[in-house]
C-alpha cells in the first residue's frame, strides 16, 4: 500500500468577507504513505517536535475517536505552505490528516464527519473548507453543519502572495480585535463583502478594490505588519485590482489582470528596503482541494 496526498493552500476573508471567504491556490503539503514495519511520521527538510506536530494530533484524534488501533505505516510530510503566515497551513495539516485517516480505515466520512473533527482544532471553515474542496468559497458554520458553495473564480485574475518574513498566530491576531462592534461597521462590512461576490461573479474588476475594505479585522491587524499601507498603495500604484490581508497575515494577497512580476518585484523591494525579508508567489486557484494523486 503507498499513495500520496495533497493539500491546498488557502487564502481567507478577501478584505470584507470576514470568517466567510475562503480560497484554495496552487500551493500545497504533500503526504507520502506507505505500509512499514512500524508506524513514524518524518518532514522533508523540516526539525519539528512530536508535540508541535498538529498533524499528528490530529491523527491520533481520529484514531481515539474511532476506537481504532494504530497502523504501520510511514508518513512523510513536504511543506510548501509556510507556517502562521495567513495561507492555511494549519487547515491544510489538519484536513489531511483526517483525509489519510479515513483513506486508511475505510471509513467513507462525510464532509460534515471530517468538519466535525476539524473543528477540534481550528474553528474556521474559510480556511478548512478550500483546504478539503478547492476553489473560492463562501462558508459558514452552525452548531451541526457547514455550508458552503464554491463559486467560479475568473480565470483572468493572478494572484499575487507576498510573504513577509513575519510570524503572526491567529490566536493573537483575534485578540486584538473588538468584542462588539457599530452597526456602521457591520454594514460596511456586508456591503462590501457582497460587492466583492457579486464583482467577481460578474468581472466587473474596477470594483474589488472598494469592496476589499473592510473595517471588521484588517485595521487592527494591520499593525502586526509593518508598513503595510506603503505596501497596500506600492500594488495599488503598479497596478492591483484589490489588496488584503491573507487570512490574520502576515501574507498580503493581491489581485491583478496584469503586472504581476512588476507589482511582486515592488512590494518585495520595498520591504527589503526597510530590512525586512519576504518572498512572493503568483498563484493560481487550486479547483480541486485534497486529493490523492
Ligand atoms: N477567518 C479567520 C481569521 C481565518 O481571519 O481569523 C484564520 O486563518
Amino acid at each position: 500500500m503507498e499513495f500520496t496526498l495533497k493539500v491546498p493552500a488557502s487564502m481567507s476573508n478577501l478584505g470584507a468577507g470576514f470568517d466567510t471567504f475562503g480560497l484554495a491556490v496552487n500551493l500545497y503539503n504533500i503526504f507520502h504513505i506507505k505500509s512499514s514495519e512500524t508506524f513514524s511520521i518524518s518532514f522533508v527538510d523540516l526539525d519539528i517536535k512530536p508535540e508541535e506536530n498538529l498533524f499528528l494530533k490530529v491523527y491520533k484524534r481520529c484514531i481515539e475517536a474511532f476506537n481504532e488501533e494504530e497502523m504501520p505505516v510511514s508518513i512523510t510530510i513536504k511543506t510548501e505552505i509556510p507556517f502562521s503566515r495567513g495561507l492555511g497551513s494549519s487547515s491544510s495539516a489538519i484536513i489531511a490528516a483526517i483525509k489519510i485517516f479515513d483513506i486508511l480505515y475505510k471509513k467513507g466520512l462525510s464532509y460534515d464527519d471530517i468538519f466535525k473533527i476539524a473543528y477540534e482544532f481550528e474553528p474556521h471553515p474559510d480556511n478548512l473548507v478550500p483546504a478539503l474542496v478547492g476553489g473560492f468559497n463562501v462558508c459558514l458554520k452552525d452548531d451541526h453543519h457547514t455550508f458552503f458553495n464554491k463559486i467560479d473564480f475568473p480565470e483572468e485574475l493572478k494572484i499575487i502572495a507576498i510573504i513577509p518574513d513575519i510570524k503572526i498566530s491567529t490566536e493573537e491576531a483575534r485578540k486584538i480585535l473588538p468584542q462588539k462592534i457599530d452597526i456602521k461597521d457591520a454594514i460596511y462590512n456586508i456591503q462590501r463583502s457582497n460587492l466583492l461576490l457579486s464583482s467577481l461573479v460578474s468581472k466587473r474588476f474596477e470594483l474589488l478594490k472598494e469592496a476589499v475594505k473592510d473595517k471588521l479585522h484588517q485595521p487592527y491587524r494591520k499593525s502586526l505588519i509593518p508598513f503595510y499601507d506603503d505596501i497596500e498603495k506600492i500594488a495599488y500604484d503598479s497596478g492591483a485590482k484589490a489588496v488584503f490581508i491573507s487570512g490574520s497575515g502576515s501574507t498580503i494577497g493581491i489581485f491583478a489582470l496584469e503586472n504581476e512580476d512588476v507589482i511582486s518585484k515592488h512590494c518585495v523591494s520595498f520591504f527589503s528596503s526597510k530590512n525586512i525579508k519576504s518572498s512572493c508567489k503568483i498563484l493560481s486557484v487550486d479547483k480541486e482541494g485534497a486529493r490523492v494523486c
